[in-house]
């Protein structure tokens, strides 16, 4: 404990001590080159935050003395990481035939996914028919959370447009179902029903209505339906209880949480747009990131650097948040993967044995693609108060013909980290506008208003190109940081108790809409259920 007091309180003089990020340029010209790192088709670069080797050296120390390696070990050896459910956490196992082998999984997985890929190649081909006779057309997937974002997230950044349209309902507004069925032909529709628990209130109500729909417009009994659906659970008996065809139902496991499932069966939309092929691309991409995190020294280790360098934003420059903004509109879904993988995982108080947290814990991760971002939130972070680092992600070749156009994209990107650096002082300000020709007055009222701090920081991430395998590095990569960051700070990623109140609510308070008013009422809710009521 002792030891690690003296790291903290050494990493947090450090920060006292590098007078700005580009001074660190200026002293070093080859620090870009030098900090950036190459994993398979990804590369990082981590020159563009305030610390020096000292600094990156005391973050390493501070690694060593949490027994990150161990932990890393324990993580993908299948230890039960993830305490307060007494589960282990192995989303790994999915994509590395090695580790499902060491963890005895590797049976389950592949009798999983040979089923899922037969399913997706029958969807793919046109000989899954529905009720009536016709190929499906269109897959409807009906789950939330980490039911939905993951598959969502690679179903748009990949779509390849040769199998079945995809289509993704999460939201319980019936706007939401109601927008969906009224483009779909229900013959031709088939709806898979996600959900690991398979009790999620909007999943399954969902779930309903869409069978109600199927129905009333195909003029058929449920029971003529089970060609609709498909359905994705760890709850295989829900799942059967619910009215799936039990040789309909792909299984996962308590062993993979749902936001780290989507190389589980929860990728079955995505096997369905993409195929088996992509799929098994996607799954390399990870494992290479997988077997990168599990062998390399935790110097190189680049989720380790990319977590400690998260664990210095919050713990040492005290910044409760980062900014994802990905350069390719392919990815506009990354930010809210990340969100929940992030905030779900590791927005805790409490330590692994329920103590409180000796150090701030989980940030706010948020974002939205560039340049769209620029003409909205990028003011606050060049010159709002507070500054937040930010993770530029893009894909040096496109997919497309339009070159002028990847130009000024990458160009833009460029252009915004050097300006979070640099800044612009007062004086360089001042100067400029009277370059441009404003009087000494003008120029002296307006330099205020256009002067940067500068020193904010920033992450380049560019993949070679947007592939499928590039994209599973990436997310592997995402996955591993948070555990980094959990391990230091001694919390438990893999469960998330704190989103379970507001649902027993929820519940609660529906019955009372309903009329059971046994139930006293909250007494800050009696005047909105009567407002609701008396509009009804
Ligand atoms: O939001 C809570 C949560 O349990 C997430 O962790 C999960 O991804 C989501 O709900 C959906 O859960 P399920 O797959 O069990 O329907």
């Amino acid at each position: 404990m002792q030891e690690l007091d003296r790291i903290w309180s050494m990493l947090r003089e450090r920060n006292t001590v590098v007078p700005s990020i580009e001074s660190l340029f200026d002293s070093d010209p080859q620090r870009g080159p030098r900090h950036t790192r190459q994993l398979g088709e990804l590369r990082i670069d981590f020159s563009r935050h305030p610390l020096d080797d000292q600094s990156w050296s005391l973050l390493l120390q501070l690694a060593e003395s949490r027994d990150l390696t161990q932990g890393i070990e324990r993580l993908l050896a299948g230890d039960k990481v993830n305490i307060s459910e007494g589960r282990a956490a192995l989303h790994t196992a999915l994509r590395s035939p090695s580790i499902a082998g060491r963890t005895g999984v590797s049976a389950d997985i592949e009798a999983a996914r040979a089923r899922m890929y037969d399913f997706a190649r029958a969807l793919r081909s046109g000989t899954w028919q529905g009720a009536t006779g016709e190929s499906i057309t269109d897959v409807v997937n009906i789950g939330i959370g980490g039911s939905d974002l993951g598959p969502r997230l690679v179903v748009q950044a990949m779509s390849g447009g040769d199998g079945p349209r995809l289509h993704f309902l999460s939201n319980i507004d019936g706007a939401a179902v109601h927008q969906i069925t009224q483009s779909l032909n229900p013959a031709t529709t088939l709806f898979c029903i996600t959900s690991k628990s398979f009790g999620t209130r909007e999943t399954l109500t969902n779930a309903r209505t869409a069978a109600a729909w199927l129905g009333e417009s195909l003029g058929l009994e449920q029971s003529q339906l089970a060609a609709h659906f498909v359905a994705v659970s760890a709850n295989v008996q829900r799942a059967t209880e619910f009215g799936i065809a039990p040789d309909r139902v792909l299984p996962m496991w308590d062993w993979v949480g749902g936001r780290y499932s989507l190389w589980s069966a929860v990728g079955f939309p995505i096997a369905v747009a993409l195929g088996p092929d992509r799929f098994d691309q996607l799954l390399q991409g990870a494992e290479l990131v997988d077997v990168h995190f599990g062998s390399t020294e935790l110097t190189d280790n680049i989720p380790v650097l990319m977590g400690l360098l998260g664990i210095w934003h919050r713990n040492v420059a005290g910044i409760p948040g980062y900014c994802v903004v990905p350069y390719d509109e392919r990815l506009t879904r990354l930010p809210n993967y990340l969100q929940q993988l992030d905030m779900e995982s590791l927005g805790k108080s409490v330590d692994v044995s329920g103590q409180p947290l000796a150090q701030p814990s989980g940030t706010l991760c948020w974002g939205g693609t560039g340049t769209d971002g620029q003409h909205a939130f990028f003011q606050w972070l060049h010159q709002g108060t507070d500054p937040m680092p930010v993770e530029f992600i893009a894909a040096r070749t496109p997919d497309h013909p339009h070159q002028e156009h990847h130009r000024q994209l990458l160009a833009n990107l460029f252009g915004q980290a050097t300006a979070l650096m640099q800044g612009r002082s007062l004086e360089q300000t001042r100067a400029k506008l009277l370059d441009d020709g404003k009087s000494p007055q003008q120029a002296e009222l307006l330099a205020p208003h256009s002067t940067f701090p500068g020193n904010r920081p920033s992450t380049i991430i560019m993949l070679e190109r947007l592939t499928a395998s590039a994209l599973g590095s990436l997310l592997a990569l995402y996955e591993h940081r948070v555990f980094v960051q959990s391990w230091v700070w001694n919390l438990n990623a893999y469960d998330q108790w704190g989103v379970e109140l507001g649902k027993t609510l929820a519940n609660r308070v529906e019955d009372q809409m309903q009329g059971d008013r046994s139930q006293p009422t909250e007494p800050s809710l009696t005047h909105w259920l009567d407002y609701v009521e008396s509009g009804a």
